[in-house]
């Protein structure tokens, strides 16, 4: 499973990059107002600072609703560096956009998925990365996994080539439960990752370790 950080800001961004394991990096218009980021120059700037930091597939997101205007965006997102993925909402012009940049060679991530009928419209498109957003289904009282668990069986009965990117991550249980449900991606909030080091036995066994090697100094 390939990590991404769900984030714009890039002290995080640099922090996630520097353990070695991060694969990617996905932003939303939230995320950038979240670090103060608005404004095409800026917005703009913004991506090619990722950019330049990780080396890995980095998430655009448009803001159009409008197939011309989507793919305009889209265009320009995509010109801006060889590791940029235009990121699409799930609507149904959006839909009509995702072919077409499958057939001009952009690649995409389909966003806002809640359920596997909109992951299955998502890979009929061509999207290269479709995006459950898992925390948000769990917080109406359903199961952000479960929908994991179900497209991950529809794609591969069906052959489909999207990759499943889980979003929305609240805790570090979510990205075990990704993975073991088949997630080809995760992408997580900085907290997230490094909660997936903690274990009070490691700290107490370490602090036990070092004290033993006192003994032989
Ligand atoms: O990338 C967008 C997605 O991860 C949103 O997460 O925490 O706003 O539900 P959240």
């Amino acid at each position: 499973m390939k990590f991404f950080i769900d984030t714009a800001d890039l002290a995080q961004i640099k922090e996630a990059n520097d353990l070695g394991i991060l694969d990617g990096v996905t932003t939303n218009p939230s995320l950038m107002a979240k670090v103060g980021i608005s404004g095409e120059a800026a917005v703009t700037k913004h991506y090619i600072d990722i950019c330049n930091i990780v080396d890995g597939d980095i998430s655009a997101e448009v803001v159009s609703t409008d197939f011309d205007g989507i793919i305009a965006e889209g265009k320009k997102l995509a010109a801006l560096h060889k590791n940029i993925v235009v990121k699409v909402p799930m609507i149904k012009e959006g839909v009509k956009a995702i072919k077409w940049f499958t057939d001009n060679g952009i690649r995409t991530n389909c966003t806002l998925i809640f359920s596997a009928g909109q992951a299955i419209l998502a890979a009929k498109a061509g999207a290269t990365y479709i995006s459950p957003f898992i925390g948000r289904i769990d917080d109406t009282g359903w199961d952000g996994i479960e929908l994991i668990h179900q497209i991950r069986q529809i794609y591969s009965i069906q052959g489909f080539k999207s990759e499943i990117l889980a979003a929305s991550i609240r805790n570090p249980n979510h990205i075990i439960k990704c993975a073991e449900a088949g997630a080809d991606v995760c992408t997580c909030p900085l907290e997230s990752i490094l909660g997936l080091l903690k274990h009070p036995l490691t700290d107490i066994g370490l602090a036990k370790f070092l004290e033993d090697a006192k003994k032989f100094a």
